[in-house]
């Protein structure tokens, strides 16, 4: 499905917004580890300034869904790691996940600090980012309290990539050349 048609929420009533830990850890924790202590969905690198912590909120400023970023490596290359990415039961399956995931570029975009993001998703939550453009670089595996989960991949669209590189300044560089 095209992910502009999966968000359908009408914009006024719901509030996308970068965020901090505290502000989402509730909404964490019920979703993704609601049996164990909520110590269990603190992330070592929550309070890092650079991790990025992202919320959408409804029109009573309670955290409805929620997605970190920790900046990371992939391959050797500067990336950012996906982490408690959570739709609160009631209001999953209206398109606000992927209105977040569309946030999230957005926010990464005027920032300039679009990398490529992996994840270790739920196999149950994998077409999900398929359907936004992630891909499986892994074969299944049991991931502790997760359960099975398939790692995930979602590159930096091409021309993203250009134009931070120098190769795409040499080459346009060498195209001018052939053409004048
Ligand atoms: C995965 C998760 C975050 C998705 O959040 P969400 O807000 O439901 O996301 P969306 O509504 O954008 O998309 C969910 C599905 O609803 C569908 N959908 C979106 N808008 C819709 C609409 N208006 N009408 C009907 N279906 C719609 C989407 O196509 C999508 O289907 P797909 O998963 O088969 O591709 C949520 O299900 C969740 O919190 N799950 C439990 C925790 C979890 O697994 N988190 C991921 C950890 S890796």
């Amino acid at each position: 499905m095209i992910p502009e048609l999966r968000s359908q929420i009408p914009p006024t009533m719901i509030t996308f917004t970068p965020t901090t830990a505290d502000r989402i850890l509730q909404l964490r924790h019920q979703v993704l580890r609601p049996a164990l202590p909520i110590a269990e969905v603190i992330f070592a690198e929550d309070q890092d300034q650079k991790t990025r912590h992202y919320g959408a909120f409804n029109k009573q400023s309670e955290a409805i869904c929620c997605v970190t970023l920790i900046p990371s490596t992939w391959h050797g290359e500067a990336a950012w790691r996906l982490r408690a990415m959570a739709t609160a039961p009631g209001w999953r399956n209206q398109g606000i996940g992927t209105g977040m995931i569309r946030y999230l570029f957005k926010d990464l975009r005027a920032s300039d600090q679009v990398r490529p993001i992996w994840s270790n998703a739920r196999v149950s939550s994998a077409k999900f980012y398929r359907e936004l453009g992630w891909r499986e670089v892994s074969e299944q595996f049991e991931n502790g309290n997760a359960g099975l989960s398939v790692q995930m991949l979602r590159e930096r669209p091409i021309n993203e990539r250009w134009k931070q590189t120098k190769l795409f300044t040499t080459e346009i560089a060498s195209l001018r050349s052939q053409i004048a």
